[in-house]
């Protein structure tokens, strides 16, 4: 018994260690720079037939996840993406863009997305380049 032990002792002490996971393929990395320069300009763009995102999510609480743009501004500074990158990740999972509120939601039902969004649909199909953009960061890509 305490044989055993002082074996596994030993072994455990030889044994090479663990390669650290590389974090280009960490499952959960969610990258803040894709984030940055290509997912944050969807919110904004203004489609037909639609409101723009941020018109209904600025704010803060609830389903408020946008922050407010400064006066003057086309876009959010560092510390205002930051802040959006946090919030934003409460509606997605990590590598798994399907079970993502922030792809599912706006998404039509035909095309696979969910039940309801009180902000209408705004993608039709997951081949809409703005999906894609949203997945392909959701799936863990880093931008170039
Ligand atoms: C006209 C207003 C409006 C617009 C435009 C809008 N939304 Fe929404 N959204 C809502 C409302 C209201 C809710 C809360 C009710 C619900 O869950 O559908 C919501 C909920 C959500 C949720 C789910 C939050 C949760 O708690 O699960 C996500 C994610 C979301 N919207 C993403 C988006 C994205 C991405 C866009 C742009 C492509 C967008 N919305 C555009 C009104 C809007």
């Amino acid at each position: 018994m305490l044989l055993a032990v002082l074996m596994s002792l030993i072994a455990g002490f030889f044994a090479p260690p663990q390669a650290p996971a590389s974090p280009s393929t960490t499952a959960g990395a969610l990258d803040y720079e894709f984030f940055k320069a290509r997912v944050q300009p969807i919110f904004l763009n203004k489609k037909p037939g639609n409101a723009r995102c941020y018109v209904c999510h600025r704010g803060s609480g609830g389903t408020q996840y946008l922050q407010l743009l400064s006066p003057g501004a086309t876009s959010w500074d560092e510390e205002q993406s930051r802040k959006n990158f946090e919030s934003v990740k409460r509606f997605v999972v990590p590598g798994a863009p399907t079970r993502s509120r922030l792809l599912m939601h706006p998404l039509t039902e035909e095309a696979g997305g969910d039940e309801f969004h009180g902000g209408g649909r705004h993608w039709t199909s997951q081949q809409n380049a703005e999906w894609q953009t949203l997945a392909a960061w959701v799936r863990g890509e880093t931008a170039k």
